[in-house]
């Protein structure tokens, strides 16, 4: 038996986890398979822990590098901990945010090169790639405003780069999109959020009618 495998992704402010909160409830009323919830980077205790480190807004000189690896190493923690289990018990397992976020951000992002990046985390993950990713796309300037409305005064390390940063983000995960058309399907993030909802379901009921039709 093995469950589906969808991760979320989109460039910070996109609205990903207020989205998944809503969508979860509306969606597990669609199927008896139990909907496994996660996050990246964390979604178990070591992973957790490297969260913190990562994310620290006083880890300043953190190197590039350093960064990529941690992010990894969080990764496949969570796999082994959480994701690798939840699909052997044939559930889904949906994941805020997994590998290509750390081709945006530190491929693109922080220029270390979106090859190398997937490199390291092919070591990680071992070939288990979501059956199904749903990007959240909208505009780097919308997505901060969004940002610095909700939270300014709490921003995290990766949330505090330049503008440069965030485009650098935005057009490797448009690069991803076009390379990954099978897997990645992009939903416009700059609408109503019921609408982006609706979006979301639509593909996932769509990509998977075996598993999401009670109540049809
Ligand atoms: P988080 O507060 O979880 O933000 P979001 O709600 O936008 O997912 O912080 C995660 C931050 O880490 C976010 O800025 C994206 C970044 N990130 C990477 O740079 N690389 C990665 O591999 C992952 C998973 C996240």
């Amino acid at each position: 038996m093995s469950g589906i495998f969808i991760s979320f992704e989109g460039p910070d402010g996109a609205g990903k986890t207020t989205a998944l909160k809503t969508l979860m409830p509306l969606l597990q009323a669609k199927t008896n398979t139990e909907i496994v919830l996660s996050r990246e980077p964390g979604g178990s205790p070591i992973s957790e822990k490297i969260r913190k480190i990562i994310l620290d807004i006083h880890d300043e000189e953190m190197d590039p590098r350093t960064e990529a690896l941690l992010y990894a190493a969080a990764r496949r923690q969570h796999l082994i901990d959480v994701i690798l289990p939840t699909l052997a018990e044939g559930k889904v397992m949906l994941s805020d945010r997994f590998v290509d976020s750390s081709i945006a951000y530190q491929g693109g992002g922080r220029e270390i090169g979106t090859d190398a990046v997937a490199e390291i985390n092919d070591f990680a993950i071992d070939g288990h790639l979501p059956d199904l990713t749903i990007y959240f796309d909208v505009s780097p300037e919308v997505g901060l405003s969004r940002i610095k409305k909700d939270h300014e005064g709490a921003m995290d390390r990766l949330e505090k780069e330049a503008i440069s940063f965030h485009n650098r983000v935005y057009d490797s995960y448009m690069e991803l999109v076009k390379a990954n058309p099978q897997r990645i399907k992009s939903i416009n993030a700059d609408q109503a959020p019921e609408k982006v909802v609706e979006d979301t379901l639509k593909i996932i009921i769509e990509k998977f009618p075996n598993i999401f039709n009670e109540g049809e």
